[in-house]
């Protein structure tokens, strides 16, 4: 098969892919594994049971049916739905913002396809432009998105060091330099892998930043605010009409149902539109079928304040609690644990990579992601890239704590054998 350029790039091999297949192909080999790798959210009974019961109404009513299955949207997506999104973040936060501002994706991930190759890449004039991460790491899903090389640039995080084995990145201003050839800079908050979550501060330096460089600034809300509103610690959300705001229904327990919500300025959410009619023609129907009353009625703030957010609240400090009493006297810091559903470790000084601690655990029947590949956009040697770990709290308990307890036997024997 003689493939192009964009064929190479997208039909081949890149970390990511790599990583994933490996992940699938190892879940196939033993169903038993304890899956900590990936970004599945956690099963909520509650949850669940409001969206059977919309599926149900929708099912039940012709005309609602027929709009679920016999319809294309408009690529801008269901206009009823962009309104109420709209009056709701009105109403939470007093943006300025109507249905003009908002479109409907299919998943995120698809939206940011589309958005970063929409700035970066080869200008009109031949120059080049880059995606800047003002804090690496980063989502790994971000990698292989670019449709040119060097596509990805970031800065080093300074390092907190706090107490009871956490630790803390911070957006290091003193390096952090954007020029001509930025194209926009990107946070995920909170932020995947780590469960970052940048201070009101950081983010308002950061949008400051971005307007003074005339650049967008993307805030990836997967795990964020308003919804699904994984957070631990206190936040306020942001928006502006120098701001791209990407918002997901995956986390709130529907990644099957591929449904991403940017919220824009006018210009951009039309450039976007544009290119989301060639790319996908429209967006799918369910995941706005589902979540309409839910932001209709507010209900949207209550599921994600009741349920949401205190089970990964609950879990993650769960989870740190474990790794302390399993991991002991071991040279460990997790991550201060501010939200999404992910604990990163670090093990400083660790003999072996993080890669061959994968490996390793991979035997063991535990699946985690090792962290050098979410230091996308930074190709430095900087060791700290493979002293760390990323492990979902995500699955049921049960299966958490054994996950824990044979990472932390991994752990040790890897110490051990400096
Ligand atoms: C930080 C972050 N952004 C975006 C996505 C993409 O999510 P989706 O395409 O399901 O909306 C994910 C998925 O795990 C994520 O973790």
């Amino acid at each position: 098969m003689k493939l192009s350029a964009f064929g190479e790039k997208f039909a081949g091999t890149s970390g990511i892919v790599e990583l994933m297949d490996d992940l699938g192909s190892a879940l196939n080999e033993n169903p038993d594994m304890i899956f900590m790798g990936g970004g599945n959210p956690g099963r909520l009974p509650e949850v669940e049971a409001i969206f059977q019961q919309r599926l149900e109404d929708v099912m039940t009513d012709p005309q609602q049916r027929h709009s679920l299955f016999g319809i294309y949207q408009s690529p801008q997506g269901d206009k009823e739905f962009r309104e109420q999104i709209a009056a709701f973040l009105k109403k939470q936060f007093g943006w300025k913002l109507s249905a003009n501002n908002i479109a409907v994706s299919n998943g995120s991930q698809s939206a940011f396809f589309v958005l970063y190759n929409m700035f970066a890449g080869t200008m009109p004039d031949g120059s080049h432009r880059s995606i800047h991460l003002p804090l690496a790491p980063e989502y790994i899903g971000y990698g292989g998105i670019g449709l040119s090389d060097s596509f990805f640039t970031a800065t080093r995080p300074s390092i907190e060091m706090l107490d009871e084995n956490l630790f803390k990145y911070h957006v290091d201003f003193s390096k952090l330099q954007l020029n001509e050839h930025t194209a926009a800079m990107c946070v995920s908050r909170p932020t995947n892998p780590t469960g970052n979550v940048l201070t009101d501060d950081e983010i308002a330096h950061l949008d400051q930043m971005a307007q003074a460089q005339n650049i967008p600034l993307i805030i990836d809300g997967a795990y964020g605010l308003p919804f699904p509103g994984i957070l631990f610690t206190e936040a306020k959300a942001h928006w502006n009409e120098n701001t791209i705001l990407a918002l997901s229904l995956s986390k709130l327990g529907l990644p099957g149902a591929r449904t991403g919500i940017i919220v824009a300025s006018e210009e951009v959410i039309r450039a976007y539109t544009n290119a989301n009619t060639v790319v996908s023609l429209a967006c799918g129907n369910l995941g706005p079928a589902l979540a309409k009353e839910l932001f209709k009625t507010g209900e949207i703030l209550s599921l994600t304040r009741d349920y949401v957010t205190p089970f990964y609240r609950e879990r993650s400090q769960q989870t740190v609690q474990w790794f302390r009493e399993s991991l002991g006297d071991l040279p460990f810091r997790i991550h201060k644990p501010e939200g999404a559903i992910f604990l990163w470790l670090w093990f400083e000084g660790l003999p072996i990579r993080s890669q061959e601690l994968y490996e390793r655990l991979k035997q063991r029947g535990v699946l985690i992601v090792p962290g050098h590949n979410f230091f996308v956009g930074m190709d430095d040697d900087w060791s700290h890239k493979h002293e760390c770990i990323r492990v979902s709290y995500a699955q049921d308990a049960e299966t958490v704590k054994r996950g824990v307890d044979i990472i932390a036997e991994e752990v040790a024997k890897a110490y051990a054998e400096a």
